[in-house]
């Protein structure tokens, strides 16, 4: 995989005044010094594999439950779980690099040291997510690694040519990482492998700060913005939601793992289906629904959930509560 650049441009303040400005930024930033982790030490790499092989829920496989599944073979079901993990957790590695790159542009940016503080310790956290999750690919997924879908790539280009602070934390910040949080949380509780369950927990500490920041940074932006920034402040917001929502389909998983163009066809078919009539598995029907409850909420607390943004959450799938 060839990296790649994206231009940017975008001022940098010296802060200037280093005592405590915003209390409750602080003690965030206290907080990320205090609960720091080595993906080195604090994973129990050498910890045996499950015994069949599998890494996550078969429930996290999209064919899980269809005529095409019930047909597979054990081996093959393996196998097809291996590489749709893998599939995921390479999104999810390549997210992570994409996170810090954004922080470390938001150090230069942010106005004060609480803010900059912050979001230094946010840079630090995203690198030690990304060496981690890459560690898991490496040594538990046979260094089985998949390219960045092009959704996540455009919602990067995007985030990271940005000159603004506040678009890239509502893209990154509350709404990539209000994601993260349910996934994360999922994740750890669904693994079948339990070094995974203990990186998604580890992963899942560090998300719900850097979650946080928005929750914390977003209010007064929001609420001093004009009547056109308001606009485009929804307007991102929505895009941004789009990106993340609509879902992935991991094609290159299922041609690794033998699928026909025909298999591969009924398997998209049978996911349009199930999200068609909100038939998911159990563990998928709970993190719809914290996910979408916990997006709701926090767009409702940052003033965001506004009549234009509500029709186009509608459209994504996402029950709203009557305004
Ligand atoms: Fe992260
Ligand atoms: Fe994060």
């Amino acid at each position: 995989m060839d990296p790649f650049a994206i231009p940017s441009t975008f001022t940098t303040t010296f802060a200037l005044e280093y005592g405590v400005s915003e209390v409750d930024m602080r003690r965030l930033y206290e907080n990320a010094k205090r609960d720091q982790w080595n993906a080195t030490r604090d994973i129990p790499w050498a910890d045996a594999p499950s015994p069949d092989g599998r890494v996550i829920a078969d429930e996290l496989v999209d064919i899980y439950g269809s005529p095409l599944w019930d047909r597979l073979p054990e081996a093959d079901r393996v196998a097809l779980n291996r590489h749709v993990a893998a599939w995921r957790l390479s999104v999810l590695m390549h997210g992570e690099q994409g996170a810090m790159l954004a922080c470390s542009q938001m150090v230069d940016i942010v106005q004060g040291a609480d803010a900059k503080f912050f979001q230094a310790t946010q840079v630090m956290d995203e690198a030690r997510h990304n060496e981690v999750l890459s560690r898991y690919i490496t040594d538990r997924l046979d260094g089985l690694k998949y390219p960045m879908p092009a959704n996540e790539r455009d919602i990067f280009d995007s985030i990271l040519s940005e000159s603004r602070w506040y678009l890239k934390t509502i893209a990154l910040q509350l709404v990539a990482e209000t994601f993260a949080v349910s996934l994360f949380k999922m994740m750890s509780e669904s693994a079948r492998d339990p070094v995974l369950g203990t990186v998604c927990k580890r992963i899942l500490q560090d998300e719900s700060r850097h979650m946080g920041f928005g929750m914390l940074s977003l209010p007064k932006v929001v609420s001093e913005a004009s009547e056109a920034e308001r606009r485009e402040l929804e307007d991102y917001t929505c895009f941004a939601l789009e990106k993340t929502l609509l879902g992935f389909f991991p094609l290159e998983a299922y041609q690794d793992a033998g699928f026909s163009p025909a298999q591969i066809d009924e398997a998209k078919r049978y996911r349009r289906e199930t999200a068609a009539s909100n038939d998911y598995a159990p563990f998928r029907k709970y993190f719809k629904r914290d996910l979408h409850g916990s997006m709701v909420a926090n767009l409702a607390r940052l003033g965001l959930l506004t009549d234009r943004v509500r029709p186009r959450l509608q459209k994504l799938g996402v029950t709203l509560p009557a305004s």
